[in-house]
């Protein structure tokens, strides 16, 4: 057991899911965030069957507003965010010339401008 707090973001599957997971087993509470609700309570409820502390966090981490919602919320069932793992990511595998302005736009917002939200919500909280 330990006093770290955990934001993992993108934790409802994949790499995300197994840091989650991971981080958990160290003692580390964890704040399951994703755009996907059932996933990220399908995780938190994982860490908790193996002893776990974690909770479900739904939102986008490319909006500011539910981030912060996320990140309170984190912080008033666990103490203060001491960890993020700025992970959820989307990929457009689709050829170069068939990718809209639309679709370049919302890769670099939710693969890089939400780490800079995300990063700093965090600190801020
Ligand atoms: N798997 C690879 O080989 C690989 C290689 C290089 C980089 N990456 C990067 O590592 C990260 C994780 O990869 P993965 O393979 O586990 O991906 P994945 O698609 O399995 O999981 C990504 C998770 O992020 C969530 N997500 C997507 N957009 C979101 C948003 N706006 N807000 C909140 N959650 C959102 C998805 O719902 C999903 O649960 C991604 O950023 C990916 O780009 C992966």
């Amino acid at each position: 057991m330990t006093n770290k707090v955990a934001l993992v973001t993108g934790a409802a599957n994949g790499i995300g899911r197994a840091i989650s997971r991971r981080l958990a087993r160290d003692g580390i509470a964890i704040g399951v965030l994703d755009l996907l609700p059932d996933g990220a309570a399908k995780v938190a409820g994982e860490i908790k069957a193996e002893g776990g502390r974690a909770i479900a966090l739904a939102a986008d981490v490319s909006r500011r507003d539910e981030v912060n919602r996320a990140a309170k919320e984190l912080r008033d069932a666990f103490g203060p965010i001491t960890i993020v793992v700025n992970n959820a990511g989307i990929t457009g595998f689709k050829p170069f010339l068939e990718l809209t302005d639309e679709e370049w736009d919302r890769m670099l917002t939710v693969n890089l401008k939400s780490a800079f939200i995300v990063t700093q919500v965090v600190i801020r909280t």
